[in-house]
Parts: structure tokens; sequence; C-alpha cells
């Protein structure tokens, strides 16, 4: 099937890969955004994200993909894919990108086009949020217009996965949107499988979501006793995977980052609360997650302490800044919360992160330092928190004095080298 121009609402991590895959693809796209800053930034071939480079960019430019803030741009389109922000404010879902993106798409919506929102949400934004500012339109959803809901699943900086080769759920508000934006996605991903509506594709992606974070918390709060009754936990998890069955790994670490997994479990608990249902899980999982960074500064104090150095006089390398490896994303990011409790309680910190230059902590502006052996033998700590591919660990190693590894990219040394 030849694809129908398409307009993709929300040119980020998202947005951005969905724009260029259907451009390479040969589809004419518009890619509107509401930033002037991004779109600029795109127009001059900057990609912004590590997943697409700039040439990637450069070339879909230039061959045709148009990025615009003008809703105008995109009147032809006969697809319109919503991949904008899901952010929370103040703990609750936060649409307002949603919303304002819709109402703009309304007023240029024509009979038999397909909208399709990718953005993670709670269950029933679709059919009970969406669809009545579409009809502002003036057309009706499902019946004028097909409507689905299609999550997004990418997993940045992920090599192995990406949007053509990880399988796209689809669930229409109506079997004929169903069956439209299945035929959509058919036509540049290997595999589609569909839902009976939009709430089961809102779920599906709640439940990955949440299976990750609680499993996260499990691991998290094994590392905390398995600490204290001296059992290297990372062995056991190891060990318990040789399992072919029943079994999936998930490792500890200083917390858990990113717009994904710290946000959309609260979407859900969200819609519970609506019914007076507490997420008892979800609830649990954010508790436990949410200590690790300020237990990871403990752990720290206490390697220090041990060498009679005090925090308040230490100085710390952090290694990573970003929310997980290869990125550069820093959205939540954990490693910038344990920076900020050592910056807080005195440590003279300083960071290395091939991704990010600078951070802003607490008012407080740092640049990523050279990681060389000077950096690393001058710190009373070394502490690694984001491994990206490609730093020299184990040479660091050698030139530090103390290293508390949290995520068990190094081997252990009695003495020099500690785990979380
Ligand atoms: N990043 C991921 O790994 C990932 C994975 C799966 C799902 N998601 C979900 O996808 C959605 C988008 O996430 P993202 O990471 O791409 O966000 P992002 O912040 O990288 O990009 C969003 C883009 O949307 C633009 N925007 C905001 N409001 C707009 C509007 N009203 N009209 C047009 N453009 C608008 C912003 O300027 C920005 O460029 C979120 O719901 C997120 O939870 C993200």
């Amino acid at each position: 099937m030849a694809i129908p121009t398409t307009c993709v609402v929300g040119l980020g991590y998202v947005g951005l890969p969905l724009a260029v895959a259907l451009e390479a693809k040969g589809a004419r796209v518009v890619g509107l955004d509401a930033s002037t800053a991004r779109v600029r930034q795109l127009a001059s071939g900057r990609s912004g994200i590590e997943d697409i480079s700039d040439d990637q960019v450069a070339t879909a430019v230039a061959r045709g993909l148009s990025v615009t803030t003008d809703v105008n741009d995109a009147a032809e389109a006969a697809v319109y894919v919503i991949c904008v922000p899901t952010p929370l404010r103040q703990h609750l879902p936060d649409l307002g990108a949603v919303e304002a993106a819709a109402r703009s798409l309304a007023g240029v919506l024509k009979a038999g086009d397909l909208v399709i929102l990718e953005s993670t949400t709670y269950p029933g934004t679709t059919d009970e949020f969406l669809a009545p500012i579409l009809e502002e339109s003036g057309l009706k959803a499902g019946v004028d217009f097909h409507l689905a809901y299609s999550p997004e699943r990418i997993d940045p900086g992920n090599a192995t996965y990406g949007l053509t080769n990880t399988p796209k759920i689809v669930g229409g508000l109506t079997p004929e949107s169903t069956r439209a934006a299945a035929e959509f996605y058919g036509a540049f991903v290997d595999q589609v499988v569909t839902v009976s509506g939009p709430r089961e594709a809102e779920l599906a992606k709640l439940l990955e979501n949440t299976f990750r974070h609680v499993n996260i918390a499990l691991v998290n709060e094994m590392a905390v006793f398995s600490h204290e009754l001296g059992i290297d936990l990372w062995q056991a998890i190891d060990a318990a995977a040789t399992k072919p069955f029943g079994y999936m790994p998930f490792y500890p670490g200083p917390g858990v980052g990113g717009h994904c997994i710290p946000v959309d479990p609260s979407y859900l608990s969200w819609r519970l609360r609506t019914l007076g249902y507490q997420f008892r899980f979800v609830d649990l999982a954010q508790d436990l997650n949410n200590r690790m960074p300020s237990y990871v500064v403990e752990r720290l104090q206490l390697l220090l302490n041990d060498r009679g150095v005090a925090l308040s006089r230490a100085r710390v390398l952090c290694i990573g800044a970003a929310y997980k490896k290869n990125v550069s994303d820093m959205r939540e990011s954990p490693a910038l919360l344990v920076m900020e409790r050592l910056q807080r309680l005195g440590a003279r910190i300083s960071y290395h992160d091939p991704f990010v230059p600078s951070v802003e902590l607490e008012g407080v502006h740092h640049e990523s330092v050279t990681l060389d052996a000077d950096q690393i033998s001058a710190a009373d700590a070394v502490l690694i928190l984001t491994p990206h591919d490609g730093l020299d660990l184990e040479s660091m190693v050698q030139s530090a004095r103390l290293v508390f590894d949290t995520r068990a990219v190094v081997p252990p040394v009695e003495g020099h080298v500690y785990r979380l």
C-alpha cells in the first residue's frame, strides 16, 4: 500500500524517528511541532536525538520532509499521528499538549482522515478526552474520521529493536478505525497487533511499563537487604536468569528515570483513584525506587567513612548524568538526584558524561570533565551511575582511589571497587 500523506505531530524522541522512517518509505510527511526552536533545528538538518543522525534529518528534509509550526501546512494530510509529551504535573497527568495538538488538528480535519494517538496515557484518553476535542471539527469520530490509539514502544539507544521490528499495537474506536490504523502501520512496521479498542491498547502500554517499574523495585529492595546479608545479588540474578522459562532478569540501580518508567504507572494509578481504588503495587514500587538515590549516597558515605574521609569534604567524581546509557536524555534522571544530594551534603562533585555537556544542580552549573588519570586520581571516590558504552571504565578503575559501582559494570575488588 502506498503510504498516504502523513502529519506527525510532535517531533521528539518518538515523532522524529517516525517521520524519518515514513519519509524513507517514500511517504510525503509533514512534521508539525509547537516549538519554533525545534522546527528551526530540524530544518537546518540537526537531529537533537541520538537514535537519528544529523545526516538522516538533512537527507529527509532535502528529499521533502517539511517541518513546520503551522497546522495549515498539514491540511493536505490524510493521517495525523500525535506524539506529544504527556508528563506529570504535581503527580497528576498533564494532557495539555495532547489537548493543544488535538484542538489545532480539529481546524484542518477532513472526512475520511485517520488520527492516531501514540503518546503514553491512561485508558480512556482516546475515546473520552481526545475524540470530543477532535469532534469540535464538526466531524464525528469513528463515523466521519477514523480514530485509534497505538502506543509508541521505542527504546532510545536500543540498537536491536527499533520502530520497524518492534510489533505495533493498534486499537481503534471502531473496527474500521482499527483496520485503517493497522493498514497504515502495516506499510512500514513488520508486525501489527490489533486489540478490540483504544483502551486495551492504552492499558497494554501501561502494563509493560508498570511491569518494569515493579520488577526494578523488587531488585532494588533486594539490593538493600542483600548488602546487609553479605550476598552478591548480581550473581544471584545471573544465576536465576539461567532458568529458560518463567523468569526475566531485572537489575538494581540508583533509581528509575526517563519519561516512561517513573511517569507512566502514575497515569494508571491516577485513573484508578478516580474509581476510589488504590493501585498498591505502583505506590510501593514508587516508594522503593524513589529511595534509591539517597541509599546510594548513604552507601558511598559509609565507604568514605571507612577511609576516614567525611562526605562533606570529599571529592566525588560521578560517571554518567543521563537517565540511562547511550542517551543524553536527563528527564527524571536518578544520577542527577544522587549528584544533587551529594552536593547538598557538602561533597565537591564533578561528573563525566560524553552525552551531557553540562548540568544545573540546584542552581549550580557543572560541566562534564575530561576523564583522565589526573582527574580520576584526584577524586576520593568515583561513583558509577550511568555507564555509557565506550567509556574506558577498566582503566578508570586503575587510577581511582575508591569506586562505588551502582550498575555492576566493573569487577568488585575488596578494599577498592564496591558494588551496590
Ligand atoms: N521517548 C521515549 O522513549 C518514549 C517511548 C515510548 C513512549 N513515549 C511517549 O511518547 C510521547 C512523546 O514523548 P517524547 O519522548 O517523544 O517527547 P519529546 O519531549 O522528546 O518530544 C515531544 C515534542 O512535541 C512537541 N510538542 C509539544 N506540544 C505540542 C503541540 N501541542 N503540538 C505540536 N508539538 C508539540 C515538543 O515541542 C517536542 O518537540 C510521550 O507521551 C511519551 O511518554 C516516549
